[in-house]
């Protein structure tokens, strides 16, 4: 295969509990990922060259080896001596750094695009083992699965067998934030609670939208709080806006609620769009 065109969507964290800090500086978490609509396209064009060059029209996104895309590509030719080269095309929608996990879902669809064009012939395992050295957030993006309970690091993952399809509000804020800063700002002593990641996964099993709102769960708000503490209007704006449940997705900043429709999600994008540039309506995928 010579080229390959493929989706690489965004993912919310509906659950986000921090156990412990680790003896090689991350921290152990407990994790709802849900994959969501919100999407980048990537496309990849082998080349005979060797060389990896990536296009992308976003003014922050790296094009050179910063980019998770492009360390992804290499681990490939690394690891499995490949001479050829590839073109990834990058269209741009997922806001950056923005605990949305969009570099790392490009970096997943590029180990799973790249397996394909350079015809690799990689199964999921290894696939998976490679993306947990690329970052924490990339294995998830490896399995088709819509939700999947996220451990270890966050790169341990169980796909989950729930069918519910959840419309979301999302706000961007434009500060941006970095996991390290966050995970570094935060205090370990606020996140003793007793939080039980399955009350939440029985409410979302049943496709229990009210009590899955009131259920949802940050351990890294207060951290993020502490970074920025703006932030806090933005959650309280949606609030105000009559939606049951509002957090923020991973180490922020972005801060997301659950809605009852698509026409809702819209209504409200509309509404916000006033205050915040980016405003998505986005659904389970
Ligand atoms: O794995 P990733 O490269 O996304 O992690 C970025 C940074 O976030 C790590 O260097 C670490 O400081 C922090 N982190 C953490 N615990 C995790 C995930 C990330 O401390 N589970």
């Amino acid at each position: 295969m010579q080229s390959l065109t493929l989706k690489s969507p965004a993912k919310l964290n509906l659950f986000l509990k921090v156990l412990n800090k680790r003896p090689d500086g991350y921290h152990n978490l407990e994790t709802i990922f849900e994959r969501i609509d919100l999407c980048d396209v990537v496309g990849f064009r082998s080349n005979r060259s060797g060389r990896i060059r990536i296009a992308c029209a976003h003014p922050e996104v790296p094009l050179g080896p910063k980019n998770l895309v492009y360390k992804a590509a290499q681990l490939l030719q690394k690891e499995f001596g490949i001479r050829e080269g590839v073109d990834i095309k990058i269209a741009k929608r997922i806001p950056v750094a923005a605990g949305l996990a969009g570099g790392s879902s490009n970096a997943a669809t590029t180990l799973l695009g790249l397996n394909q064009v350079w015809g690799l012939g990689l199964s999921r395992q290894k696939l998976v083992e490679l993306g947990a050295r690329l970052g924490s957030d990339v294995p998830f993006f490896l399995y088709d699965a819509s939700w999947a309970l996220g451990t270890g690091r966050g790169d341990q993952i169980k796909p989950l067998d729930i069918r519910a399809k959840l419309w979301h509000i999302i706000v961007v804020p434009r500060r941006k934030m970095y996991s390290r800063e966050v995970f570094t700002a935060l205090n370990l002593e606020l996140t003793k609670n007793n939080h039980d990641v399955n009350i939440l996964l029985r409410s979302l099993r049943k496709g229990s939208l009210e009590k899955a709102a009131r259920l949802l769960f940050n351990d890294l708000e207060t951290s993020i709080l502490s970074i920025c503490p703006k932030l806090l209007t933005v959650k309280k704006r949606l609030q105000a806006c009559d939606v049951p449940g509002v957090a923020f997705s991973g180490s922020g900043p972005a801060v997301y609620g659950l809605v009852a429709s698509q026409e809702k999600a819209r209504h409200l994008q509309k509404k916000l769009n006033r205050f915040y540039k980016q405003v998505f309506a986005a659904a389970t995928l």
